[in-house]
C-alpha cells in the first residue's frame, strides 16, 4: 500500500492540494497519507522549518512526498521554504526534475495553430548542480570595486545521471528523439563534460534519435516548432527557464506539474506554481495542476492508467469550459475538483 507523505505548505498549497487529495482518493483508494504541519504558520509559531527526523521519514517511510507551494509575505526571508523545498531537494538528492509539457486544449496556447499533439515533451531539468548550488562570494561588497562570483559545478556523476535518467525514461516510454541542451561555446568546461557524457550515454542507447541545441537556439526551436521535441534534457539554470517557457506552452502555470526524483530513494511531486497569496483564502485557485500533478505522482508509482484517466478528465473539463477564472472560467477551486471528479466518473 502505497504511503504519501502530505505537505499543503502555504497559501492556495491547501487549497489545491485538498481536491487533488479528492481525486486520488477516487482513483487510487487504497493509498495512505499522513499530513505535515510545515510551512509558514509553523514557522511563525515555533520557529520549525524541516526537521531532519522529517526528512529522514520522507526517505525511508514514505513512497512520495506531495507538495502543495511555500511562499508567504510574513515570512519575507522565505527562510522555511528555502529549507522544505531545498532541504528535500538537496539532502534526499532528488536529482530529477521531470516536467512534462503537455497542452491539453489548443485554446490555451499562446501560439497560433497549434494542435495538442504538437506542444507534447518532457524536460529533465539537473536538479541539484549548477550555478544553483549557492557556491561563491562576495568581495567589496557594496563598494565601486565589488566583485560577486556564481561558480558553475558539474560532476561526472551529477550530469551522467541526469543524461542517462532521459535516456532510459525515453526508452520505456516509447520515445525515440531527445535533445540535449547546454551552452558549450560559450561556457568550454562544464559544458565540454556535459558534451561529452551526452555523446558516452547517447551511444549506449542506439534507437534514439538523438540532438543538440545551444539554450538560445532551443527556446526558439520550442516557440517555433515545438512539435519537434519528445525529451529535453538540460542544465538546472536552463532548464528552469525553458520548463516556465515550456509551461506558457501548455497554457500556463495553473496547469504545469512537477516531480523531484531520485529512483528509487525519494519522490517529491508539486505544481509548478507558488502559493498565490495574492488570491489565497478566496477559493479561485486553479487546482488543475495540483490535480495533474496527482496523477504524475500515480505515474511514478507504477500506475500510468491512473495518470491517463486523470489526464483525460482534466482535458474534458478544459474543453467544456469547466474551469476557474484564470482560465476564462467561473468555478471555484471546490467546483473545478468536483468537475473533475464528475468527468472522471
Ligand atoms: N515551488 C513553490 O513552492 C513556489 C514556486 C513559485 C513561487 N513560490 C512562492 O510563492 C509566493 C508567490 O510567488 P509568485 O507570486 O511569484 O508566484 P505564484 O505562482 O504564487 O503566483 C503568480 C501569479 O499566478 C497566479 N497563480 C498562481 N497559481 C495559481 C493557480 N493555481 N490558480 C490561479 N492563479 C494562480 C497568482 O495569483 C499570481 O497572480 C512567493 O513566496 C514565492 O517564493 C513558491
Amino acid at each position: 500500500m502505497p504511503s504519501i507523505a502530505v505537505l499543503p505548505g502555504d497559501g492556495i498549497g491547501h487549497e489545491v492540494l485538498a481536491e487533488g487529495l479528492r481525486v486520488l482518493a477516487a482513483v487510487a483508494p487504497d493509498l495512505t497519507y499522513e499530513h505535515f504541519d510545515l510551512g509558514a504558520e509553523r514557522y511563525l509559531r515555533d520557529g520549525t522549518t524541516m526537521p531532519d527526523d522529517v526528512l529522514e521519514r520522507f526517505r525511508s517511510e514514505f513512497d512520495c512526498v506531495y507538495l502543495g507551494a511555500l511562499g508567504d509575505p510574513r515570512v519575507p526571508s522565505n527562510v522555511h521554504a528555502k529549507d522544505i523545498l531545498l532541504g528535500s531537494r538537496f539532502k534526499l538528492d532528488l536529482y530529477i526534475n521531470f516536467r512534462p509539457i503537455r497542452l491539453l486544449d489548443a485554446r490555451y496556447c499562446p501560439l497560433k495553430d497549434k494542435r495538442p499533439e504538437d506542444v507534447d515533451f518532457v524536460v529533465f531539468r539537473e536538479n541539484t548542480e549548477g550555478l544553483y548550488t549557492g557556491i561563491g562570494g562576495q568581495f567589496k561588497r557594496g563598494t565601486p570595486d565589488e566583485i560577486a562570483i556564481e561558480q558553475e559545478i558539474n560532476t561526472r556523476k551529477g550530469v551522467e545521471r541526469i543524461i542517462r535518467a532521459a535516456f532510459e525514461w525515453a526508452a520505456a516510454n516509447g520515445k525515440t528523439k531527445l535533445c540535449m541542451s547546454d551552452k558549450a561555446n560559450a561556457m568550454r568546461h562544464g559544458h565540454d563534460l556535459w558534451q561529452r557524457a551526452f555523446k558516452e550515454v547517447a551511444a549506449e542507447s542506439p534507437g534514439i534519435t538523438t540532438s543538440h541545441l545551444y539554450v538560445d537556439v532551443l527556446t526558439m526551436r520550442m516557440v517555433q516548432a515545438p512539435e519537434s521535441f519528445e525529451v529535453i534534457v538540460t542544465n538546472n539554470l536552463f532548464g528552469d527557464i525553458v520548463t516556465d517557457l515550456g509551461a506558457a506552452l501548455q497554457g500556463g502555470i495553473g496547469l504545469a506539474s512537477s516531480g523531484n526524483i531520485n529512483p528509487g530513494v525519494a519522490a517529491l511531486f508539486e505544481p509548478v506554481h507558488g502559493s498565490a497569496p495574492d488570491i489565497a483564502g478566496k477559493g479561485i485557485a486553479n487546482p488543475l495542476a495540483a490535480i495533474l500533478t496527482a496523477g504524475m505522482m500515480l505515474a511514478h508509482l507504477g500506475r500510468a492508467k491512473d495518470e491517463r484517466r486523470i489526464q483525460n478528465a482534466v482535458q474534458a473539463c478544459l474543453l467544456e469550459g469547466l474551469v476557474t477564472r484564470e482560465l476564462g472560467g467561473t468555478l471555484t477551486t471546490r467546483d473545478a475538483g468536483t468537475a473533475v471528479l464528475d468527468a472522471l466518473r
